[in-house]
């Protein structure tokens, strides 16, 4: 988790997947992974609607929103300077104008009632007080304001056939979210909304569960999140190197493993100011 030193305007602590250009890189790929069956499926935005990405990285899902939803007004904070500064070269790249600005989650730089709809994704799973941070996105939302917030639980991750060694990753991965900040966010989600002071609250659990070509689209995209928790899973492991290495093969040869499938659960909270 990082935080803005509001006095040195530097970044202190760590982020557990980092900056650098491959793993922006890999924000991009995951969003786009994610288009139609997370992003777009249940969601509608009018035309108008003001819309704020609180973690909003390298521009990644506003990219597709703004897309997909055109002449909504997009707005995005991120703690990192080089995210927005990715985020404003996507952006443009897809022709979209957003009003992107540096700054905490648990300290938005807009005033009260300022959106219409504010979006979380891959994000509350980083920060120590989720809570905090949703109820400052509650204070910028105008009243009937809406909120998506999409988040997995590490703890849920399975894959048959199992082995030792693939439990023992999926346990590690968990583990190493959870050193960072949080491994199961997806699940505390709906409980930490009504904490934060949201009403409606729709969990919106998704059970994913991937088998055939289904499995061999979903095993890179699993396998890249993995590697991107990798510095992190070593040092945090009780599972030996050579026990995590052979998790790794035996996860990436699942599209080649007879009757294999692979599923974890994903919330898509929805609730409402
Ligand atoms: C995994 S990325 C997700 C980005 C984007 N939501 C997506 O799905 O592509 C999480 C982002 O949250 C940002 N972040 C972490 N802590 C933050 C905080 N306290 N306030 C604002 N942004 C933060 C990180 O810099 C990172 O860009």
């Amino acid at each position: 988790m990082k935080k803005l030193d509001v006095a040195s305007g530097q970044i202190i602590e760590d982020y557990v997947h980092g900056y650098a250009t491959a793993e922006q890189e890999r924000l991009l790929r995951q969003a786009e992974h994610w288009r139609d069956e997370l992003i777009l499926a249940g969601t509608t935005l009018y035309p108008g609607t003001r819309l704020l990405e609180v973690g909003c990285g390298v521009g990644a899902v506003l990219g597709i929103l703004g897309v997909a939803f055109p002449g909504i007004i997009l707005a995005g904070v991120d703690i990192e300077a080089r995210q927005l500064e990715a985020a404003r070269a996507h952006l443009t790249r897809l022709g979209l104008e957003a009003d992107l600005r540096q700054a905490d989650a648990l300290e938005l730089p807009f005033p009260d009632a300022s959106f219409d709809h504010v979006w979380m994704m891959w994000f509350l799973e980083h920060l120590p007080d989720p809570v905090a941070a949703l109820r400052e996105a509650r204070r910028v939302l105008a009243p009937g304001g809406t909120l998506t917030a999409i988040e997995v639980d590490y703890n849920t991750i399975w894959a048959s056939p199992s082995s030792q060694a693939l439990k023992a990753l999926f346990v590690t991965v968990a583990q190493a979210m959870e050193a960072a900040a949080r491994s199961d966010a997806g699940t505390r989600l709906p409980e930490w909304l009504v904490e934060a002071g949201f009403t409606s609250v729709d969990p919106g659990e998704i059970r994913l569960a991937y088998a055939d070509e289904d499995l061999t689209r979903q095993v890179p995209y699993v396998a890249a999140v993995v590697e991107s928790t990798l510095p992190t899973l070593t040092e945090t492991s009780r599972a030996s190197e050579p026990q995590l290495k052979a998790g790794f093969a035996e996860l990436r040869a699942l599209p080649i493993t007879p009757d294999a499938a692979l599923g974890w659960v994903v919330h898509k909270a929805k609730a409402v100011r």
